[in-house]
């Protein structure tokens, strides 16, 4: 499950990022590599995903599981997408 699509974050590498930075938003933000050319919508989310894994909490949120889903879907049209400029050539 991807916690940013624009850094190509997963799950498990934002929670190892979070154990060596810690919880604090703005060092995670800066660990993620979070920066003007990112279009900010994990970081919207990141205090409650970050209270998540301070509380110890591992369900997947409502919206944590849409934003996977929108990452799968972003994955399938860009293989697609690349399938069909090869097909072009
Ligand atoms: S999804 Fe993380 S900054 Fe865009």
């Amino acid at each position: 499950m991807f916690i940013c699509l624009c850094k190509g974050i997963k799950e498990s590498e934002f929670s190892t990022l979070a154990s060596h930075h810690g919880t604090c938003p703005e060092a995670m933000k800066q660990a993620m590599g979070l920066d003007d050319s990112c279009c900010g919508r994990c970081e919207a989310d990141l205090e409650t995903m970050l209270q998540r894994i301070d509380d110890g909490s591992t369900r997947p949120s409502v919206k944590t599981r849409l934003h996977e889903q929108e990452g799968q879907s972003l994955m399938f049209a860009r293989r697609l997408s690349r399938a069909i400029a090869t097909m072009e050539e």
